[in-house]
């Protein structure tokens, strides 16, 4: 009879504890902001200052060119990382420039695309977003000259 009730009672505390367990990885996986959702990102924007301006442009697209096209390609069209001039993107979903700055410096969690907030500063990835802000406008403009007229 005591054996009884005591086993009975070691399996509710372990059954308890499952449940704690399982609760607590549900709720980590609902907070944690890239797994939950892509298509989040903030509401509310910076002010990117080098965008329309050459010299920060010219800047931009050197540095692209050393650190971002091997993977996002020319121009930064795309080849094995995503072509970042559609003016649209996975994890931004207003294509917002501090979610840029974020990703390029952060880096994206288990991906490919690396955090290079060591390597270029906070006025670097803005000059660098000023060129494919650029770039995005160029392609809508000749995405446009080449659409059919109707
Ligand atoms: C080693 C390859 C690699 C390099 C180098 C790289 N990226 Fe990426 N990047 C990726 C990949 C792959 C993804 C897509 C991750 C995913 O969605 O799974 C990505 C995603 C991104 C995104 C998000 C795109 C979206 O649609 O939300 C941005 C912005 C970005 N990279 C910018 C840059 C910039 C700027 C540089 C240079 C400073 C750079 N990347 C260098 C591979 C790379």
């Amino acid at each position: 009879m005591h054996n009884l009730s005591t086993s009975w009672k070691l399996r509710w505390t372990s059954a308890l504890g499952t449940f704690a367990l399982a609760f607590g990885i549900l709720v980590v996986i609902a907070l944690s902001p890239v797994k939950a959702d892509h298509n989040t990102g903030s509401d509310t924007d910076i002010e990117n200052e080098f965008e329309g301006d050459a010299e920060a442009i010219e800047y931009g697209r050197l540095l692209f060119a050393r650190r971002c096209a091997y993977c996002h390609g020319g121009g930064g069209a795309g080849a094995k990382g995503p072509s970042l001039t559609k003016g649209k993107f996975k994890y931004s979903r207003k294509a917002l420039t501090s979610d840029l700055v974020s990703i390029i410096m952060g880096g994206i969690p288990n991906t490919q695309m690396g955090a290079f907030g060591r390597t270029v500063d906070g006025d670097e990835t803005l000059k660098i977003i000023a060129y494919i802000r650029q770039e995005t406008a160029k392609r809508a403009e000749i995405e446009a000259e080449q659409a059919p007229a109707k």
